[in-house]
């Protein structure tokens, strides 16, 4: 029998792009999981806001391996019952009539991306192609992601990068409105800014990117990669809001861990994506397509999303009571199960200490850039869990305080 991996074998094999945490968890069951050495977690992390119904759902359980019994893959060269499902659905809940299918939000924006460029060039011209986006965004890891998203670290050191792009300032319409004109072909915007530290747009910056768009004949791209499915106690973010875009990416929770992207549009841009323009040999896969269906339908029930608003309610008082007696936050924000606590000015850019302190009390959480930490649980946690892994991090943050 071959030996079993442990964590310097990451370090051997694989290439150094990330330094995950010592532990490796080998089992997950709701919002729980154990490691290598039967060490319990509380999984405030959520895989990154993908594990929408924590570990091992029997939902998803059931649809992935009912399919994995049935049909796997086709290509695209066939459609498949479970890819036309999924997208009957996200059309049937979404403002959206057309969706095309991938397998991460990175290819989902990148597929947006070129939409908007192909729309704007078969409608208009070949001049209309300047994208407008915002500091601190963040849209993903293809080269085109990286040159939108509006932190110039990620796309350094790798060449020239796409021309046409700008970056405003997120909320500050008076930036959005000196960048754009008749040239722009997209604005491109998450609607609660998620890698860029747990911001929501607000209601006059959603709109008036949509006005300003309407006026300039640009699409309003939402980036619902983070936000999307639940997250945010509505299916969307964009329903909240009652802003409506062109072009909606969803990924990350969709899935509920298993790889899979989305780009909705409507009837008037999505024939300029015609035959041959872009493609995928993974998306619409049978699997990723039946889980997302499952999800999508379970997340959607009223009671849930009810769920993640409640939640909201208790992870910011258990922060609250938390930051009363040690104060080591300036805000507490977010929406739904997308929670930032940005750190008080003494604690400064030490969001990220807290996550191994945090691993050895028991819980695991995120940061959103340096100074932010973040959760984004399950969207059913139970409130048992909520309790338990609030207790977790405070001794983390007390072991913080005290400099331990
Ligand atoms: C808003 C947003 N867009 C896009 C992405 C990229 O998604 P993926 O890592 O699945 O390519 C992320 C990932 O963090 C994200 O938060």
């Amino acid at each position: 029998m071959s030996q079993t991996p442990t964590r310097a074998d990451f370090d051997q094999y694989m290439v150094p792009n990330y330094s995950p945490q010592k532990a490796i968890p080998v089992r997950g069951e709701g919002s729980r999981l154990w490691d290598q050495e039967g060490r319990e977690y509380i999984d405030f992390a959520g895989g990154i806001a993908v594990n929408s119904l924590g570990h091992c759902h029997p939902v998803l359980v059931n649809a992935l391996t009912k399919q994995a019994n049935t049909l796997w893959h086709l290509s695209n060269v066939y459609t498949n019952e479970p890819a036309l499902a999924l997208a009957r659905t996200l059309v049937e809940r979404t403002f959206a009539d057309k969706v095309y299918l991938c397998s991460s939000g990175g290819e989902a924006n990148e597929a947006a991306l070129k939409l908007a460029r192909r729309w704007a060039h078969d409608n208009v011209g070949e001049h209309k192609n300047r994208i407008v986006s915002f500091s601190q965004s963040f849209h993903g890891r293809t080269f085109f992601t990286v040159s939108v998203g509006g932190q110039p670290k990620y796309s350094q050191g790798f060449g020239p990068v796409p021309g046409g792009i700008v970056h405003g300032e997120f909320n500050d319409l008076a930036s959005v409105r000196d960048l754009i004109d008749d040239d722009t072909c997209a604005v491109m915007v998450e609607p609660m800014q998620g890698e860029g530290g747990i911001v929501p747009a607000t209601q006059e910056f959603l709109q008036g990117l949509r006005d300003l768009c309407d006026a300039h004949d640009a699409l309003l791209i939402f980036d619902e990669v983070q936000t999307g499915v639940g997250r945010t106690g509505s299916l969307y973010a964009y329903m909240e809001y009652g802003v409506t875009p062109d072009i909606l990416t969803s990924a990350k929770g969709l899935g509920g861990g298993f790889p899979v992207g989305a780009m909705l549009t409507t009837d008037r841009v999505a024939p300029a994506m015609a035959i041959g323009t872009h493609g995928s040999t993974y998306g619409g896969n049978a699997l990723a397509s039946a889980v997302a269906l499952a999800a999508i339908e379970h997340i959607g029930q009223p009671d849930v999303l009810e769920g993640v608003k409640r939640r909201h309610d208790l992870f910011r008082e258990h922060l609250e009571t938390i930051n009363r007696k040690h104060g080591v936050f300036k805000e507490i924000r977010g929406k739904g199960l997308l929670v930032g606590a940005e750190m008080a000015s003494e604690y400064e850019g030490r969001a990220k200490d807290i996550l191994p302190l945090a691993i050895e009390e028991g819980v695991m959480a995120l940061i959103a850039g340096p100074n932010v930490l973040r959760m984004a649980p399950s969207l059913v946690i139970p409130e048992a869990d909520i309790a338990e892994g609030m207790m977790r991090l405070e001794r983390a943050i007390a072991r913080l305080v005290a400099g331990q």
